[in-house]
């Protein structure tokens, strides 16, 4: 185990249809209701780790550059999880990069603990099942226990304390239906809001958190049967009102929370715009400014190019549904 060459895994991010805002466990990341995503290609993160004992603290690479201190210190309380798991007291070795914008709203803590998860479970020698790692990497980053199915996802409400039963299971493999995302780049920054500082202050002050948190109940039940139905009307739909109604609930917090900029609010109106073209495409977005609009394969190109035309719109990157996190 110790000094052996890098144990690597990969991971995608994944896009919520039916959000998660709001915890009822902060440490443990306990959601205040279960969610409901898709597990998408292309974006990856690929994490190598290697335990080694001459090391006397880890070391993290990020992109091919040191980590800053706050994303190193992040990992390390990660690493700490599983070694204490393993029984393992050496320093780690982390290279871990992203071929998506970090700290984008897309999600690339969600493709990167799990990645972590699985790269650092292993070259510790712990052989975890599915269900235990997506909870070990929900300790990461809440919706990192989604990235570690793949195809289309829930992540479970749970009720023990300790979060054993809120891990996040496949309920529709990859091959199974041709839903696409096309994300629109409107800026590379960093949020400016954190996710955890987000929900906490929309948990605490705004007047709409408890109907949020029934609707997230309401509505991934009936998201759950329209992907067994394979109703994309009806899953859209769905779609688009939890987005919307997150983020009014961030919006009538005390400070209000804006993800969005213009470009965003213009995304709304494209995805209502094009399906009254007889394009079926619908609008979501998380805790960023990018407009994501999903459809169908046989309707990317049209919402491609619609999107590529918005102003403020960078660039878009096209995506599909993609497998679980696996070893490289
Ligand atoms: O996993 P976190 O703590 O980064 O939370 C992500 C929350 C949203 O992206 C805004 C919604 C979601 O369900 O992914």
């Amino acid at each position: 185990m110790m000094n052996d060459p890098m144990t690597t895994a990969k991971a995608h991010a994944n896009l919520a249809l039916v959000k998660y805002f709001g915890k009822r466990d902060v440490p443990l990341n306990l959601p205040a209701a279960g969610s409901l995503s898709l597990t998408l290609a292309p974006l990856t993160t690929t994490t190598a780790v290697a335990f080694d004992e001459a090391l006397k603290e880890d070391e993290i690479v990020l992109n091919d550059a040191p980590a800053s201190a706050a994303f190193a210190k992040r990992t390390r309380r990660f690493l700490d999880l599983v070694r204490d798991r393993a029984g393992v007291r050496s320093g780690c070795r982390v290279r871990t990069s992203n071929n998506f914008p970090t700290a984008a709203g897309l999600a690339s803590s969600a493709s990167g603990f799990a990645a972590l998860a699985l790269a650092a479970t292993r070259a510790a020698g712990l052989a975890l099942t599915e269900p235990e790692l997506s909870a070990l990497a929900r300790r990461g980053s809440g919706s990192a226990s989604r990235s570690v199915p793949g195809g289309i996802v829930v992540w479970h409400e749970g009720r023990a304390a300790d979060g054993s039963d809120s891990f996040a299971q496949s309920i529709l493999d990859h091959s199974q239906w041709d839903i696409c995302v096309v994300v629109g780049i409107a800026s590379e920054e960093k949020k400016a809001v954190g996710s955890t500082a987000a929900m906490t202050r929309t948990a605490t002050t705004s007047p709409y958190y408890p109907a949020w948190i029934d609707a997230c109940r309401r509505d991934l039940a009936l998201a759950q049967d329209a992907v067994v139905d394979r109703n994309f009307t009806a899953l859209g739909e769905i779609a688009e009102r939890s987005a919307l109604s997150m983020h009014a609930a961030a919006l009538a917090a005390d400070p209000g929370i804006v993800f969005w900029t213009g470009t965003t609010v213009e995304g709304i109106h494209l995805a209502r715009t094009l399906r009254k073209r007889g394009v079926e495409a619908y609008f979501t977005c998380d805790a960023g400014p990018q407009p994501k609009l999903v459809c169908l394969s046989k309707d990317v190109d049209a919402v491609k190019n619609a999107l590529e035309t918005l102003g403020g719109v960078l660039r878009t990157i096209t995506c599909r549904l993609a497998g679980p996190a696996s070893l490289v």
